[in-house]
């Protein structure tokens, strides 16, 4: 059975931006966090306050995260690596934060510069701050279903860190298949490896799209009842340190999905497809979208 409602956790602004190869204009980022409020997104990713040499695209963080109107009821988490990142984004005005880790350790010496286990340090560092001062903190796992450095990864190993993160304080664990090489049947196996140490209600899929079996896997996650679910506006997206990775699940198709389902989002297609025309139009750049590619039929 599916849930009653979901939960649309827009990372466009974060995920989908940070890989674009030529600098995004900040009134551009802005206006679509502006454009994602409208369309009733409850919680969008606004930005990263991670390092400018790793990734010069997100940069701008705090003038996009003080540009942006604060819609009452959404958030706008920004993800941190470390102290430093979040008291940069405690300093712009960040009232969430998420922190990220990843299921496998190549992938995290290139993508945080560290291993796990000292990953975990930099995270708790990062909890035990934000508790004191009342910021809920998300916590990541990448590599869920695959890496691009060691290919597969154990099912237990991401029930492992996943249950470090739950542990240490993170409300919300997102799962994320980062290269986007998962089929339905690993999604089953690794989800129920990680709801025997965490519960599904704490739960969310961060599904990129590379092989096309996102909306599949995330179809399959909500089967097994979770209730929050990431993706990017017009698919945008991917990791500078997974190459050839594309985009998240579309935002767009997703909520066509839920809808069809008779499953609440809140969320205003039109408006989103308005959100998605108008980045796809600045980036110079087709929607990876397929309903807003089949728009003209609705
Ligand atoms: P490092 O070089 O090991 O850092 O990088 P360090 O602590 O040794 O410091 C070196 C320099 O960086 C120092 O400056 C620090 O001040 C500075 P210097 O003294 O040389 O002038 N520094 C910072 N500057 C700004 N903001 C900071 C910060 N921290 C240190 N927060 C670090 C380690 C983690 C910083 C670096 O590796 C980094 O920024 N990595 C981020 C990579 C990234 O953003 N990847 C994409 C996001 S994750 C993702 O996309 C996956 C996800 O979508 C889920 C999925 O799909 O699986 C979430
Ligand atoms: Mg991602």
């Amino acid at each position: 059975t599916f849930p009653k409602r979901v939960k649309i956790v827009e990372v466009g602004p974060r995920d989908g931006l940070q890989n674009e190869k030529n600098v995004v204009p900040t009134p551009v980022k802005i206006k679509l966090i502006d454009m994602l409020s409208e369309a009733g997104l409850p919680v969008i990713e606004a930005t990263s306050f991670v390092s400018p040499k790793w990734v010069p695209q997100m940069a701008d963080h705090t003038e996009v995260l003080k540009g942006i109107r604060k819609f009452p009821g959404i958030n706008y988490p920004v993800l941190v690596p470390n102290m430093k990142g979040f008291e940069a984004a405690v300093a712009a005005g960040a009232k969430e934060v998420s922190v990220f880790g990843a299921a496998s350790e190549l992938f995290s010496k290139k993508n945080i510069n560290c291993s796990i286990e000292e990953s975990f340090q930099h995270m708790g560092g990062v909890l035990q701050a934000a508790k004191a001062t009342g910021i809920p903190v998300r916590g990541y796992v990448s590599c869920v279903l695959g890496c691009p450095y060691e290919g597969k990864i154990s099912p237990a190993k991401v029930a492992e860190v996943a249950k470090k993160l739950y542990t240490m304080g993170c409300y919300e664990i997102s799962l994320g298949d980062t290269i986007g090489v998962g089929t339905p049947g690993l999604m089953k196996d690794m989800l129920s490896a990680v709801m025997r140490e965490v519960p599904v209600t704490t739960l969310a899929v961060h599904c990129h799209d590379t092989y096309g079996q996102a909306l599949a896997n995330t179809l399959m996650a909500l089967q097994m009842g979770v209730s929050v679910v990431d993706t990017s506006v017009a698919g945008l997206g991917g990791c500078p340190y997974a190459q050839g990775a594309s985009g998240n699940l579309a935002t767009e198709d997703l909520v066509y999905m839920l809808t069809g389902l008779g499953i609440h989002t809140g969320v205003n297609l039109q408006k989103l497809l308005e959100a998605g025309d108008f980045i796809c139009q600045v980036l110079n750049r087709k929607t990876s979208s397929k309903v807003a590619q089949a728009s003209c039929k609705l």
